[in-house]
């Protein structure tokens, strides 16, 4: 391989990093757990300083630095390839998940609608589906150039099933490929999993998921998940959906399939913008009316701090939602996962 050595200032951990690839990657990679969120230049929270060495920065004012954090010479791991051997200076090794990332080419196989503006993209991979559920991973587009995270919708298989759902986003760079230029047989790039807001099977305590628009998928995945569980017929679980009109609500069908190997799944849906809404058919409760943060908080009630939560969305819902958990109901911050889609 060719490529550079990378040293942790003060922790003796090392790695290798492949020409063209990521300082954030490679140690992934090779199992050093460096912080990370979005793995897309927006979050900040893999943020470093280079203490020797010459580095490449992918995403030149990516909105993850600040100026301040600029002046003082930090930069983003997801977006630093190395030129040279380099040692940097890192925040406490955060926590390594059980797949490490890969990867390699895959095809598409199927497009399925679901509202307006979502549909599931189904990839077949050349090796491996090895995931968490509640992962995502980076699709590499064909045109070489654009490269998006997308949760994975279903579970790790042996097939090399990738499934994903993915909201067009007007004038969106890689949701205008994926969705006017890709076609059956296409070939992308995936490169994953990545993630730390997948399913905890240890916790013994009864999960909601929360899903705004396109964080449906990293939904449907954990759902999956709990129901594939050797206990799932004692476990709980609840679905809010949300959405700005009854347009942009799906429920879908393996989530109801799910149902079937859980104590319960109860299934809801808020829509923000609602006028004169009509009752789901698939879950018979008429949709509440507002965001669906607000949606968790009314049917919880007082119990709100019994649930571990995943959450994933827009950064407007996975903000307000961690405020109304944490910062006003006194959830315990290490009982909420999430991604904002950022
Ligand atoms: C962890 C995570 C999981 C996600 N999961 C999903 C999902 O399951 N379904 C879904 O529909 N969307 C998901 N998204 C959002 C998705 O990654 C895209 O941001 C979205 O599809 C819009 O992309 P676009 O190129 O069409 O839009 P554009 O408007 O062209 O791109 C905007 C987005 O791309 C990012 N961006 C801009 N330049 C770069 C760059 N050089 N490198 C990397 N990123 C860049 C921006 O931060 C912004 O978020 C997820 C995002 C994250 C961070
Ligand atoms: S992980 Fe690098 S900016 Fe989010």
């Amino acid at each position: 391989m060719t490529g550079h050595h990378v040293l942790v200032e003060g922790t003796g951990v090392r790695f290798s990093c492949a020409e063209g690839d990521t300082l954030l990657r490679a140690a992934l990679r090779a199992g050093v757990g460096l912080s990370y969120e979005c793995n897309s230049g927006s979050c900040g929270s893999c943020r470093y300083e280079l203490v020797d060495g010459e580095v490449r920065d992918r995403r030149p004012g990516a909105p993850g630095l600040t100026a301040r954090d600029r002046r003082r010479g930090r930069r983003l791991a997801c977006q630093s390839e190395p030129l040279s051997d380099c040692v940097v200076r890192a925040p406490e090794p955060a926590e390594v998940t059980t797949y490490r990332p890969v990867t390699q080419t895959a095809l598409l196989s199927a497009v399925r609608p679901l509202t307006h503006d979502m549909s599931e993209f189904v990839f077949t991979a050349e090796e491996r589906a090895e995931f968490a559920p509640g992962q995502y991973a980076m699709i590499h587009l064909p045109d070489g150039r654009v490269e998006r995270a997308y949760s994975m919708s279903n579970l790790g298989n042996s097939s090399r099933e990738w499934k994903f759902v993915v909201k067009r986003v007007p004038d969106g760079q890689a949701t205008s490929i994926l969705f006017d230029k890709l076609e059956v047989g296409s070939a992308v790039v995936i490169d994953g999993p990545y993630g730390h807001a997948y399913l905890r099977p240890e916790r013994n305590r009864d999960i909601v998921c929360v899903a705004g628009g396109s964080g449906l998928g990293a939904m449907i995945s954990i759902i999956l998940g709990a129901a594939a569980l050797p206990d799932a017929v004692d476990r709980t679980a609840h679905l809010f959906i949300g959405g700005r009109t009854e347009a942009d609500i799906h429920i879908p069908d393996a989530v109801l399939v799910a149902r079937r190997r859980l104590r319960a799944l109860h299934v809801r849906t808020a829509v923000s913008a609602a006028d004169g809404c009509d009752p789901q058919p698939e879950c018979g409760i008429a949709p509440f009316r507002g965001f669906v943060h607000e949606a968790v908080v009314g049917a919880l009630g007082e119990n709100i701090r019994d649930f571990t939560y995943y959450a994933a969305g827009p950064p407007a819902m996975t903000d307000a939602l961690a405020r109304a958990l944490v910062v006003e109901g006194g959830l315990a911050a290490d009982h909420l996962y999430f991604d904002r889609f950022c």
